[in-house]
């Protein structure tokens, strides 16, 4: 009897598991004469999104902060397509208009697709970019706004062009106040990092939907945001750092990997979404498990005025 219960509970977890893990994209093309270019490639989902790309042989440009790991996965990449390496550290504005700049040397003429992938989340204490925003929007948000920006002429050199944005699920849990949006009033709380940093991820998250509602509207470029699942990366690198959450999180392990995805796995619904027909890609929509999905605390009213916010934060280094 207990060896069927076993068995029993094995199964559903196995179960459990697959649908955890779901969401395959079944979509192979050529993409000869392509090019993509992606941010936070050196690791985790941006890396095998690269790769993936690379070999369907699209000309891939990996944009990252850690270049000796960048050069690993450009290393990886040239066996199988044209890749190329540009350094870019979204937390530093300068960085992204260098970036930019070493882009334009290059010589490529256009980008056929733009995945804004990197991201950062949850830092156990509160940190800002160079120019002073709360890190996790600074970097995963306004540094993205001002790379998109800045290549929208090489977005619009490309016969339909898409921009793609790796948001997550944790939108749910945001409150933008554009008063603070860098919650500086919470910075010294003690509840920091168990409560307003992920806040702080929610919201930046929230913006790369927003981000990308808005973007044809302004440039008429067709663009998606995505939830890529549960993945098991580095991004959780700050959280391990807290004593008290590594142990919850090493006490929870078999579950972690039960219900949640690899990289390879987690990348599929930016391949999804980077691959979709062109007219069958829903603009400004959000995808999860390769599947159209409703994201929450987002309207029309919001993405236009996040987008000016930005744009006005952001007024100098846009017209430097
Ligand atoms: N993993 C999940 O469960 C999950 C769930 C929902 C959404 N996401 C989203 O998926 C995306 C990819 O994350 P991941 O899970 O693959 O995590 P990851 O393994 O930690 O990869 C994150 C990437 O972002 C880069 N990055 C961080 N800060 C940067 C900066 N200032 N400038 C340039 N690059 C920077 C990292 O570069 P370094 O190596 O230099 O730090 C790394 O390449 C993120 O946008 C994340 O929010 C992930």
């Amino acid at each position: 009897m207990c060896i069927f219960c076993i068995l029993g509970i094995a199964i559903l977890l196995w179960l459990l598991h697959i649908y955890m893990t779901g969401g395959v994209c079944k979509i192979k093309k050529d993409l000869s004469g392509k090019v993509v270019f992606i941010t936070g490639a050196n690791t985790g989902i941006g890396k095998d999104t690269a790769l993936q790309l690379g070999n369907m042989n699209a000309t891939i440009v990996i944009a990252c902060r850690d270049t000796i790991k960048g050069q690993l996965v450009l290393d990886q990449l040239n066996k199988i397509t044209q890749a190329y390496l540009i350094k870019l550290d979204l937390s530093c504005l300068n960085s992204v208009r260098q970036c930019v700049e070493d882009f334009k040397k290059l010589n490529i003429p256009q980008i056929d697709i733009l995945i804004n992938n990197a991201g950062v989340m949850a830092p156990q204490t509160y940190k800002t970019t160079k120019q002073s925003y709360e890190l996790q929007f600074g970097t995963n948000h306004l540094g993205h706004f001002l790379l998109t920006e800045l290549l929208i002429p090489y977005l619009k050199a490309a016969e339909q062009s898409r921009v793609v944005n790796v948001s997550s699920l944790a939108h749910r849990h945001s409150n933008l106040n554009f008063k603070d949006i860098n919650l500086a009033q919470y910075a010294n709380s003690k509840l920091w990092s168990i409560k307003y940093s992920p806040l702080a991820y929610g919201n930046s998250k929230l913006c790369n939907i927003l981000h990308a509602m808005e973007i044809s509207k302004r440039h008429g470029i067709k663009a998606c945001s995505l939830h890529p699942g549960a993945v098991r990366t580095e991004l959780m690198r700050e959280v391990v750092q807290n004593p008290i959450l590594n142990v919850v999180l090493k006490l929870s392990t078999v579950f972690y990997f039960l219900l949640s995805k690899s990289s390879l796995q987690g990348a599929q619904t930016t391949l999804q979404c980077a691959l979709e027909d062109y007219d069958k890609l829903v603009d400004g929509g959000y995808y999860s498990d390769c599947k159209l999905k409703q994201p929450q605390n987002t309207n029309k009213q919001l993405a236009e005025k996040l987008w000016e916010f930005s744009a006005e934060k952001l007024r100098f280094y846009l017209e430097k």
